[in-house]
């Protein structure tokens, strides 16, 4: 067959795709206030002097007295933990390389930091990135500025979640404190991130609302449902069982649980899951390092 032929014939077949590029059909799980007081995902913050009275833990919630600590046990983090455990060892980790790839002050410039400074620089993420033309979480700008450094550090992988427990150690009890109320790429990421945390997909047919929003307190699989407040404030995070989660991994994780395709860290989608529930904590102390089982 002649070249010409061929061409003809595959571009005959590229004129059919828009025809089946039909937009996937979707179902999408009930948006809803889940707690007396707290407006659902509407409240973007004020949900923290919420969760901080004692008194809205309740522990029918949970199931268990013993255990309404788990319904938020954000804000048990510090208190709960003292000891040394292994994100403590993450950020030293964390600081050996992250001081090794900006001997030129480069790399920390490339995050975000004014100055050279890193203080508070955790409160802004996931932020619009005009470099990259898109908003972006910590760690894919952690692996795009190192690959400038010369260095590989895929998002995912320990070393990355590494440098960014160490730089998010520098805000540990600062706010976190994006704006997704104002019109912009950060907004925009907010309201799909919104959007996919209600939307039903995987073999079970379930949202990630199906569960943290309309079973709080219950027992899956040996663990106990968090709300989806305040979360973002304590990644990456130490998992006794295996190493180090960032946020994403963690998407992945709950993915997997419930016989969903999980996505790479870094991934569009991800990313915007992330900026919901990062809006969704503005107002919480970043917690890290912290520590789950
Ligand atoms: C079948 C129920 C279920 C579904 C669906 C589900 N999760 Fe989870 N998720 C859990 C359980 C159980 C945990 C563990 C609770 C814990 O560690 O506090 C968890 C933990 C998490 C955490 C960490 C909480 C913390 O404080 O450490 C985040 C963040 C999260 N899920 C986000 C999501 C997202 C985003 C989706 C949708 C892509 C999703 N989950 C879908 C059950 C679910």
């Amino acid at each position: 067959m002649k070249p010409t032929l061929i061409a003809m014939i595959l571009l005959a077949g590229m004129v059919q795709l828009p025809a089946q590029a039909d937009a996937p059909y979707r179902e999408y799980d009930v948006i809803e206030d889940y707690l007396p007081n707290v407006k659902g995902d509407m409240q973007l913050s004020g949900s923290y002097k919420h969760w901080k009275d004692p008194k809205n833990l309740d522990w029918r919630l949970a199931g268990n007295p013993e255990e309404n600590w788990k319904l938020n046990w954000k804000f048990m983090d510090p208190p709960f933990n003292t000891s040394v455990h292994g994100g403590h060892f993450a950020a030293d980790r964390g600081e050996a390389i992250f001081k090794e790839l900006n001997k030129t002050g480069r790399f920390a410039a490339c995050l975000g930091a004014r100055n050279g400074s890193l203080k508070g620089l955790r409160t802004h993420y996931p932020m619009d990135r005009p470099d990259l033309k898109h908003v972006a979480g910590l760690e894919e700008v952690i692996e795009r500025c190192a690959a400038k450094e010369g260095r590989v550090l895929q998002n995912g992988s320990y070393d990355n979640s590494a440098v960014s427990v160490y730089v998010a150690s520098q805000s540990t009890g600062m706010p976190i404190n994006i704006n997704v109320t104002r019109s912009g790429p950060l907004k925009a990421s907010f309201e799909r991130g919104r959007k996919l945390f209600h939307m039903r997909a995987g073999r079970f047919n379930l949202a990630c609302s199906s569960c943290h929003t309309h079973q709080i307190g219950l027992h899956l699989r040996g663990n106990v449902v968090t709300t989806p407040y305040g979360d973002a404030a304590h990644f990456p995070v130490y998992r006794t069982r295996y190493q180090l989660q960032s946020l994403h991994l963690r998407f992945a994780e709950c993915n997997l649980d419930t016989r969903t395709q999980p996505l790479v860290p870094g991934s569009r989608a991800y990313t915007d899951l992330e900026v919901f529930l990062t809006g969704l904590t503005n107002g919480y102390p970043v917690s890290v390092p912290s520590e789950r089982d």
